[in-house]
């Protein structure tokens, strides 16, 4: 996969060379390139930016400029994507980050001070090019380098061969199981008076998946109701529905629903 992040601050992206993202670029897995913005100016003073129209505070960055960057970086590839990390955008999940890692190329546009100019999402999407607004999670940040940095990771350890053991994909929270994960331990077993669960020592893998999905059902009821909102109940087992129904959730029309007054414990 390729992936091309413009950006005024082509520095801030040096994390990417490091870990599995590191490796990945360089065993070839990942064709990762950074831009700096400012390449495609024209005036002396390199600028990307000016005063809103309509009046109001900051700056805005200009589309001209942007439009110049995009279409040098996308060098006509018809598969190209165009990611524009915005707080005002969908909230990117795993469910997006799947998707992106099914693309070929994508080329993620960070804008700063109050943001890159509308008509330029505008522009490629009427050119027919997929084009996606994400949000990396509902608060500010001076600009989409921290998003960049997230979004690139998020999409690159789901590339084949990029996560050493495709296994530890499997069970992580916000997979296809949609539960979070349950709590894990490592050595030693006994730590500053805290001993783990016994059955992880016991050495019997059925009581330890049921102990790992009791957990992880435990753990997302408590933390994110939502989630259990939108389990599938079909795929749940007897089991889990009794648990489920304990920790204050019944199904209700197929879908699952917290009783009124239940308290997530
Ligand atoms: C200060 S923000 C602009 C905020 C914009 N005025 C607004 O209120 O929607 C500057 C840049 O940071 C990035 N950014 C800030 N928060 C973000 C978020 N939650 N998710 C993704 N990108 C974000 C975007 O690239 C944005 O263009």
């Amino acid at each position: 996969m390729r992936i091309d992040v413009v950006t005024v601050f082509p520095d801030y992206l040096a994390a990417l060379d490091l870990s599995l993202i590191g490796k990945a670029r360089q065993a070839g897995l990942l064709d990762l390139r950074v831009h700096d913005l400012r390449e495609w100016t024209t005036d002396r003073h390199r600028t990307v930016d000016d005063t809103p129209f309509g009046g109001g505070a900051g700056m805005v960055m200009r589309p001209d400029v942007w439009g110049c960057a995009i279409d040098a970086v996308l060098d006509g590839d018809p598969a190209g994507h165009l990611v524009i990390p915005t707080p005002s955008g969908e909230v990117f999940t795993q469910r997006h980050a799947e998707a992106l890692a099914a693309e070929q190329h994508l080329v993620v546009a960070c804008g700063r001070y109050e943001g890159i100019d509308a008509r330029v999402a505008e522009h490629y999407r009427a050119a027919g090019r997929r084009v996606s607004e994400v949000s990396i999670g509902d608060y500010v940040l001076n600009g989409g380098e921290v998003a960049a940095l997230v979004l690139v990771e998020a999409v690159g350890r789901l590339l084949p061969g990029v996560v050493g053991n495709p296994e530890s994909l499997v069970e992580e929270s916000h997979g296809a199981a949609g539960l979070l994960e349950y709590p894990v331990y490592t050595k030693p077993p006994v730590w500053d008076g805290l001993e783990i669960p016994e059955v992880l020592l016991s050495g019997h893998h059925a009581r330890i998946d049921r102990w790992r999905r009791d957990r992880a059902l435990e753990r997302t009821a408590q933390r994110r109701p939502d989630m259990v909102a939108a389990l599938d109940v079909a795929r749940l087992d007897k089991h889990d529905r009794a648990l489920l129904a304990d920790l204050g959730w019944d199904e209700v029309d197929g879908r699952l629903r917290r009783r009124p007054g239940a308290v997530a414990e």
